[in-house]
């Protein structure tokens, strides 16, 4: 059963959320001498990689790190519109040591998706074939959608696929890649982020949920024998 915190404002959940993942990265480092983390997109997240390399960067050996991120759109990679350059911008711009993986969306989207499912296969694997990912991060938006696995979408009911082309995201821009719901099932820790009362809705309906995509993310992880922990402020776990 997934575990729900609950902090009282958004920078609770950032500071919170920003020392539980080093902690877990520095724990997994030691454990195993290395440590796969999978960032989200989206506004909070980006408050969250601001706070660390503010407050918790010299903690970590980020040589042995080595991040990847869910969802990525299919823009210029210097867009204000990219996850990763967010992230780039706020965090991995600090820590260029670590092994950092990004999404070649100057490519086609075919050959984009192709080269990252490559990128994917190339992690250690659990003995089932799933790429080990230590942390997975994943937001939700007002419609229960995660990574860019939508609602409805006939793309979000592939359970086979590591990396998914989409060409028709509801939420723009309309081209996008993404992990595919199988891909988290080597995930040990995943942190499903949400903040703000326009979320309060959608996380209700998740969490009763077995359809909504960040719904079965969550489900998947746990079956597998991960951790799935539902990381939220107060005006997000309102309708809880
Ligand atoms: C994207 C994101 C998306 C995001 C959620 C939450 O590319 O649009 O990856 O899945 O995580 O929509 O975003 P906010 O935190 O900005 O609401």
């Amino acid at each position: 059963m997934a575990v729900i915190k609950t902090y009282t404002d958004s920078d609770g959940l950032v500071s919170q959320v920003a020392s539980q993942t080093i902690a877990l990265i520095k724990s997994t480092i030691e454990l195993n001498g290395s440590c796969t983390w999978v960032l989200a997109g989206g506004s909070t997240p980006v408050m969250i990689y601001r706070h660390i390399a503010r407050n918790l960067l010299s903690n970590v050996d980020w040589t042995k790190v080595t991040i990847l991120i869910g969802d990525e759109r299919m823009v210029p990679a210097d867009s204000a519109e990219s996850n990763w350059h967010q992230a780039e911008q706020e965090l991995l711009h600090y820590i260029p040591e670590a092994n950092l993986l990004r999404p070649p969306t100057a490519r086609s989207l075919p050959e984009a998706v192709d080269h990252y499912r490559s990128t994917v296969e190339q992690l250690p694997a659990s003995p089932d074939g799933y790429p080990i990912f230590d942390i997975v991060w994943l937001g939700v938006g007002e419609d229960g959608h995660t990574l860019s696995l939508f609602p409805d979408s006939p793309v979000s009911q592939d359970l086979a696929s590591l990396v998914l082309a989409i060409e028709d995201s509801p939420k723009p821009p309309s081209q996008r890649l993404t992990l595919g719901l199988s891909a988290l099932k080597g995930t040990k820790n995943l942190m499903i982020i949400a903040s703000g009362e326009t979320k309060a809705n959608a996380i209700s309906r998740a969490t009763k949920s077995q359809s909504l995509p960040v719904s079965k993310a969550v489900r998947i992880v746990e079956n597998s024998g991960g951790n799935a922990i539902w990381q939220l402020d107060e005006a997000a776990a309102a309708e809880l």
